[in-house]
């Protein structure tokens, strides 16, 4: 953390890295925590004291009173669900109001955006993309058709505004012959939530933010799904709408690139990948059972089945490249405590052909894996890198060399003081 800049934390693979834990061991470090893509898609599940959160387009420092909390101009924002998960932290005894900004420029996903989501993902057939159904995908093909809908619409002539860009989905639903649907009782709630919104600060938060680096503070930009779901440099079709990557935070906050200070990667000792796409090291047989069951591989927004596989480095060396990590953060590292031997994936193979550089698409390639032994010891109780089992210990330092990038922060297991620093 260096005043007057931004670091960024970013989940580098398909999401679900386990962002939620450490935030919080991030967040306290920082003046000001902001998002800067995505939406209600997300689920950053964040627990402590004994009780459990799970933000989905709310920044993580939101708990703490002194700090500034910003969603920023490249996120969707569903005023229903914004509400909804709102009223929770204020029921919890949050006054999250004067901690929470919100970019006039941030787009709303409204309620035919999810009828929409449903309609193009059903017209998809097999080629279906396994969205969260929140309706990202068409609010950010609006956005780039500029017909979308931001926050600052809602100051004047919203009414209006929102007859017309619903009128535009209906039109298209027809055309889909998707019209099986009902709303009613939705928008009723949406726009309830639009009006739950205006007792927020709705700001121009590119100024804010760079009010506050010229002031000398700092700024931790959270990331939300991973580097591959990203809409350019991810698996594409088979991704989210937004740039979840190191450049997004430049775009979706309004801050220089040399504002950017570190960049903190977020993998898991394994892999995981919910939704549809090519996924390489996949594993179909018991091992990925285990991976699911030790590692509770279940979706935080959709209670989907995770699928699971061996770390991958193909992904993981691209994301860093993409990214500019300059600190790895490894979780879940007890999930492979019983493990006899640990594979690692170093390379994808077609037929006679093997890549260790991302290909243009994965579909078709299997994994190529080296072995390590596994250390067969519990990690959750340990505190002090010096108790390590050895095997572990070989397992990180064979990554870092692999990856060329230090991993500087290891978690072994859900609680907070689980994680160790390097
Ligand atoms: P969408 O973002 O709902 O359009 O979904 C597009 C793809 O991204 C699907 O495969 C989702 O499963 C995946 N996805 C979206 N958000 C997350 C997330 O927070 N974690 C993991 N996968 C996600």
């Amino acid at each position: 953390m260096t005043k007057g800049k931004v670091d960024a934390l970013l989940g580098i693979v398909f999401g679900d890295e386990g962002k939620g834990k450490v935030v919080d061991f991030f967040t306290p470090r920082y003046d000001v925590v902001a998002r800067f893509a995505g939406g209600p898609n997300a689920g950053h599940t964040i627990i402590f004291d004994g009780k459990k959160f799970v933000l989905r387009s709310i920044p993580s420092g939101i708990f703490d009173e002194g700090k500034t909390n910003i969603i920023g101009n490249g996120c969707v924002i569903a005023p229903d669900l914004f509400m909804a998960e709102a009223r929770e932290l204020e029921a919890a005894g949050y006054d999250i109001a004067p901690r929470l900004h919100i970019s006039r420029r941030a787009h709303l996903i409204l309620p035919t955006h999810r009828v929409l989501d449903r309609a193009y993902e059903a017209a998809k057939g097999k080629n279906k993309v396994g969205t969260t159904g929140k309706g990202i995908g068409p609010a950010y093909s609006d956005k780039a058709a500029r017909v979308g809908l931001r926050v600052g619409d809602i100051e004047e002539n919203f009414e209006e505004k929102y007859r017309a860009l619903k009128e535009r989905h209906e039109q298209i639903l027809r055309d889909l012959h998707y019209t099986d649907y009902d709303i009613a009782e939705e928008e009723k709630l949406w726009m309830e939530g639009v009006e739950y919104m205006r007792r927020f600060k709705l700001s121009n938060t590119e100024a804010e933010i760079n009010r506050a680096l010229t002031e000398g503070k700092s700024v931790l930009a959270e990331g939300a799904q991973g580097s591959l779901l990203d809409i350019d440099h991810g698996t594409y079709p088979f991704v989210s709408s937004s740039s979840t990557t190191a450049g997004g935070v430049c775009t979706g906050l309004g801050v220089a690139p040399n504002t950017i200070d570190r960049v903190f990667g977020i993998f898991k000792a394994y892999s995981t990948r919910v939704g549809s796409g090519p996924f390489p090291v996949e594993l179909f047989d018991e091992t990925g059972e285990t991976l699911r069951r030790i590692g509770h591989e279940y979706g935080a927004v959709t209670g989907r089945n995770r699928r699971c596989g061996w770390i991958d480095l193909v992904a993981l060396k691209y994301a860093i490249m993409i990214n500019g990590v300059t600190d790895l953060v490894m979780m879940k590292g007890d999930v492979l405590d019983e493990f006899e031997t640990i594979k690692v994936c170093t390379a994808y193979k077609k037929g006679d052909e093997v890549v260790t550089e991302m290909p243009y698409d994965t579909e078709g390639y299997e994994a190529v894996y080296e072995e390590l032994p596994g250390w067969q010891t519990p990690l959750t109780e340990i505190r002090e890198e010096k108790d390590f089992p050895p095997a572990f210990s070989a397992y990180i330092a064979y990554l870092e060399k692999q990856l060329a990038v230090r991993i500087s922060i290891v978690s072994v297991g859900p609680d907070r003081e689980a994680t160790i620093i390097r």
